[in-house]
């Protein structure tokens, strides 16, 4: 066989000319949705993650409103969709305002089905963890998601 002849090892995803490449494409089943908080109270000497201290308050309604828009262009990429899973990693999450949380969560809400029996995840430090904030984002995930059913 030529090197002409042979396979592409990676060929290029046909998609419909014009039309922006779809998530997942041909795939209409559950997915799940990652979102990442970058950031530490100190940083791990062994950490690899995407995960950063910051010694200034971090505007978190600027963030909200950045991953409000990313779900958005995502969603537009992969429409008509259930969300199966919910995982808010890091970096450490527990630092997260549960206004934040809540906004996040409302956002996914208004771009995609959620499964009623959606697994939201928010990974912990147990450094981080703080009564009256984990109570808020029982709150937030209650309010935001409204249709769903059972939360723990
Ligand atoms: C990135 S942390 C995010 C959640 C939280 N900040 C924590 O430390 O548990 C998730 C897990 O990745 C582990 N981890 C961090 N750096 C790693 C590395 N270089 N190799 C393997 N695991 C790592 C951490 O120990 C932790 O259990
Ligand atoms: S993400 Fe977790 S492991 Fe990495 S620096 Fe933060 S607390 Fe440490």
């Amino acid at each position: 066989m030529t090197g002409a002849e042979r396979p592409h090892p990676n060929p290029p995803i046909k998609s419909g000319a014009g039309s922006p490449p779809q998530v997942g494409e041909g795939k209409r089943d559950a997915f799940g949705v990652y979102v990442h908080w970058p950031f530490c109270l100190s940083k791990c000497p062994y950490c690899d993650f995407n995960s950063h201290v910051r010694h200034a308050p971090i505007d978190e309604e600027r963030f909200a409103r950045a991953f409000a828009r990313e779900i958005e262009t995502t969603a537009a990429r992969a429409p008509d969709r259930e969300v199966s899973s919910i995982f808010l990693g890091g970096g450490t999450p527990s630092l997260m305002q549960p206004q934040t949380v809540g906004a996040i969560l409302d956002a996914i809400a208004r771009h995609w089905r959620v499964a009623s029996n959606v697994e939201v995840t928010l990974e912990a430090n147990p450094t981080s963890v703080e009564a009256t904030r984990f109570r808020g984002y029982r709150v937030a995930c209650r309010s935001a998601c409204k249709p769903w059913t059972t939360l723990r």
